[in-house]
């Protein structure tokens, strides 16, 4: 099932998520419609708050559904490392249309649950440690506009703001 994406300034946004410590079927559907969602985006990666779910899930897919190996969900996840400085462009499904340089980690270890439960690593570099680093933002409630210098978050709030008075947003 295709979910809802909110869009900015929808207050869920800016809220911690809660841990996940029921592992069951409710949570698999989430996952799943999730994916289903991110595919319909043709994004790679969405957090649970932004379908309106304030928990700790995350799903990334860098093949934007083309190969299943790629397929990460992340449950609970936490950066435990990070090394070096990227500044690349993002984009985010709440924000629609808008891209930005954001200052990052250039690669990062996380620490995550599976859908099973079970506690596992992973490392990731160049557009996976942003992805990482974009996804875990946001279930802390940290959007990657507030990640931008102040002068392109001011530009991008008052585009969003003209948006909205002409009803585009
Ligand atoms: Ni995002």
């Amino acid at each position: 099932m295709i979910l809802k994406i909110v869009k900015y300034p929808e207050p869920v946004l800016q809220q911690p998520g809660e841990p996940v410590t029921e592992f069951n079927d409710e949570l698999r559907k989430l996952v799943a419609d999730m994916f289903e969602t991110t595919y319909a985006s043709q994004g790679i990666g969405l957090a649970a708050p932004q379908v309106g779910v304030s928990k700790r899930v995350t799903v990334i897919d860098l093949s934007m559904g083309k190969d299943p190996a790629q397929k990460l969900v992340l449950i609970n996840p936490e950066i435990i490392l990070r090394e070096g400085r990227q500044y690349e462009e993002e984009g985010c499904l709440s924000f629609p249309e808008i891209r930005e340089k954001v200052p990052r980690a250039a690669t990062v270890r996380i620490r995550a649950q599976n859908l099973e439960e079970k506690w596992f690593e992973m490392d990731g570099d160049e557009l996976l440690a942003r992805a990482f680093q974009h996804e875990i933002d946001h279930l802390d409630g940290m959007l990657f506009i507030f990640r931008m210098s102040a002068l392109k978050r001011d530009m991008v709030l008052r585009h969003i703001r003209k948006m909205q008075r002409e009803g585009t947003w």
